[in-house]
């Protein structure tokens, strides 16, 4: 049984994004597209690359951890468990969030990943909320990580221009002002996955030369298709928190969305009713990052946040996964 008195709340926020960058103008010279197509059908201007092949995804969740604990000065040893949402693990085998609690000294944490493409961090701040209240774990670092890169073939102009790399993280613990995550709404459809996937590499299509040379390995998607359920899912998700919550579009102070595509943000906000100027977005500097999109909005905004500000998240992803959740921010930066 969950105890309703108690609430899991974020405490430390920490971000990563690669220092390199490719902007739009680097993708006119490598496939045929234009800066003007790119900001007006998603709003994304440049997006950050790790170039180098030893900077894998588990090295972007190292440092967003890192940042964080440096920041809120945490005893890694004191972490319970680690959980990386991501779909681009170093390796299908062994995960990754095991090799991050050990470089980042959690030496008494278990580590799992979550598999949820872009819904990931929406998931697992559900998952980690409901271990702290029900008392098993306390501490729980929580990463959104993707090296999308990696899985982006940059001669197909309809899916390299939306992705990026990076990660942020959070640190979820036991709320002590009665400030934090209050509920959510999450929901899947597996018959979501012919429309975006990445084929090959998993037991149902083993790489051979086969799958390697139709481009298995690359993430492909139905973009026309996965807009549409965008928008709807998350529309509807987020009117049942809204629902659930006695939430208005007025007394929702930030809307956090997962940052898919400006035309996905806008046409969500509009269905939700929510002022412009209450939904955050970073798109334009790193793209869609899938799990990372939305702690790296957590990140950027961190500063503009006050102990209790109402905040609604929503996201969608492959699978299809989507949901929305509502969150009391826990603290202000400054004290
Ligand atoms: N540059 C120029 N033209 C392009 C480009 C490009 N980069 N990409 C596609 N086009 C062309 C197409 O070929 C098409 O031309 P045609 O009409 O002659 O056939 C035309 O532009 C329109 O193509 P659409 O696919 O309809 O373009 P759309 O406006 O839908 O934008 C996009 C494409 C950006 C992919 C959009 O559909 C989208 O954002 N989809 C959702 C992405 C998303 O949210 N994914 C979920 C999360 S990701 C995850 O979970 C891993």
């Amino acid at each position: 049984m969950l105890n309703q008195a108690v609430k899991a709340a974020i405490t430390a926020v920490g971000s990563y994004v690669p220092k390199e960058t490719l902007t739009n103008q680097d993708l006119e010279r490598m496939v045929d597209t234009s800066d003007e197509w790119i900001q007006s059908r998603t709003g994304i201007v440049q997006r950050h690359i790790a170039k180098n092949p030893l900077h894998p995804t588990s090295y972007l969740a190292i440092e967003a951890a890192k940042n964080l604990i440096q920041k809120k000065n945490v005893d890694p040893s004191s972490i319970d468990l680690v959980l990386v949402a991501t779909i681009t693990p170093d390796m299908n085998i062994a995960a990754t969030a095991p090799y991050v609690a050990t470089q980042i000294g959690a030496s008494n944490a278990f580590a799992f990943d979550l598999q949820a493409a872009c819904s990931g961090f929406l998931y697992g701040m559900s998952v980690a909320s409901a271990y702290i209240r029900s008392g098993q774990y306390k501490k729980i670092l929580l990463i959104g990580a993707d090296k999308m890169s990696s899985i982006v073939d940059y001669s197909d102009r309809k899916t390299c221009v939306i992705f990026g790399d990076g990660a942020g993280a959070v640190l979820m613990e036991k709320s002590t002002n009665g400030f934090g995550y209050e509920n959510d709404f999450l929901r899947s459809d597996g018959s979501g996955r012919e429309f975006l996937y990445m084929k090959s590499g998993g037991s149902l299509h083993p790489i051979n030369a086969t799958t390697f040379a139709e481009g298995g390995h690359y993430l492909k998607q139905e973009g026309r298709t996965v807009f549409k359920y965008a928008v709807q899912n998350m529309s509807l998700a987020a009117k049942e928190v809204m629902k659930k919550n006695n939430l208005t579009s007025e007394s929702i102070d930030y809307l956090v969305p997962h940052q898919a595509n400006q035309r996905i943000l806008e046409a969500t906000r509009k269905n939700i009713g929510i002022e412009d100027k209450k939904v955050l977005m970073n798109i334009q500097k790193y793209g869609n990052t899938t799990a990372a999109t939305l702690p790296l909005v957590l990140a950027d905004y961190e500063s503009t946040f006050k102990a209790g500000d109402k905040i609604l998240f929503a996201a969608f992803g492959g699978g299809f996964t989507w949901g929305a959740a509502y969150l009391t921010w826990n603290y202000d930066q400054s004290t």
